[in-house]
């Protein structure tokens, strides 16, 4: 973290868990043991029918509400999908782009890029996912990897919009395994993405962009993740899901 330069963000990522119903119970809870210090951002993205439950529940917080996917057109004939305006309209703040279950079922690098566009144009906060397999780390392609996800989500978004964007350094073999990176290697890729953006948007912009790392992050290893420096916040599937759990990394990012 260093909160001289840039917001630290701790966001959840709920995935395809939690009714309505439990959502709001969840909010309930969360809402009596939240630290009320104003040192982190903090997120939690849900699954879409769960936004307007979340956001009524959390309307007179400061925790932002956001969603895990969005069209990247404005409206029409797409069944199923829900386009960024709507999010808005919903009470959205954020929406998690490009995350690698999402790239799983087939999401390709352009189509990530067009929702960034979609999304930064109607005013939400992406938070871009970037990370390598296994495999990747093992044939020693990490960077190059996590620079060509990164230019091309980040393509075509002008200066005035890449501040208002989150980078989520998520290595896929971490993700759900309980197999966290090591600090160190979290944050040598976070170092490296701060440096793909400085090549692209200069020094000052680079310095005040917000990367988080996700993968496994949980009350037992957000201190050591979140001292690194180029690590400003985190995504936090499993852990997200549990109040107490959720508090404790938020706790964790709030240390002096
Ligand atoms: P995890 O998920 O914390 O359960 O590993 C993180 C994510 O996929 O965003």
């Amino acid at each position: 973290m260093n909160r001289k330069y840039r917001k630290t963000v701790i966001a959840g990522n709920w995935k395809m868990n939690k009714t309505p119903s439990e959502t709001k119970a969840f909010m309930n809870e969360f809402k009596t043991i939240m630290p009320k210090g104003r040192w982190c951002d903090v997120a939690l993205c849900v699954p879409a029918v769960c936004i307007p439950a979340a956001v009524r529940a959390m309307r007179e917080t400061r925790v932002g509400i956001g969603a895990e996917n969005c069209n990247a057109n404005a409206s029409g004939a797409y069944t199923g999908e829900i386009a960024a305006n709507m999010l808005v309209d919903a009470g959205c703040k954020y929406v998690i782009l490009g995350h690698s279950e999402r790239r799983a079922m087939g999401e390709t690098d352009a189509e990530v890029n067009a929702k960034v566009l979609t999304a930064l144009e109607n005013g939400l906060v992406p938070i871009l996912c970037v990370g390598e397999t296994l495999e990747q780390r093992e044939t020693g392609i990490t960077n190059e990897w996590i620079t060509m996800q990164i230019k091309s989500g980040l393509n075509g978004v002008a200066e005035d919009k890449i501040r208002k964007m989150i980078i989520a350094y998520e290595p896929i073999w971490a993700i759900g395994t309980g197999k966290t990176a090591t600090a160190e290697q979290a944050a040598e890729v976070c170092t490296s993405i701060r440096t793909t953006v400085r090549h692209l948007y200069g020094a000052r912009i680079a310095r005040s962009i917000t990367i988080q790392y996700g993968g496994s992050m949980k009350p037992g290893n957000a201190a050591e993740l979140l001292a690194q420096p180029d690590i400003d916040g985190g995504l936090i599937g499993g852990a997200a899901l549990k109040p107490e759990q959720f508090v404790d990394i938020i706790n964790a990012a709030n240390q002096e």
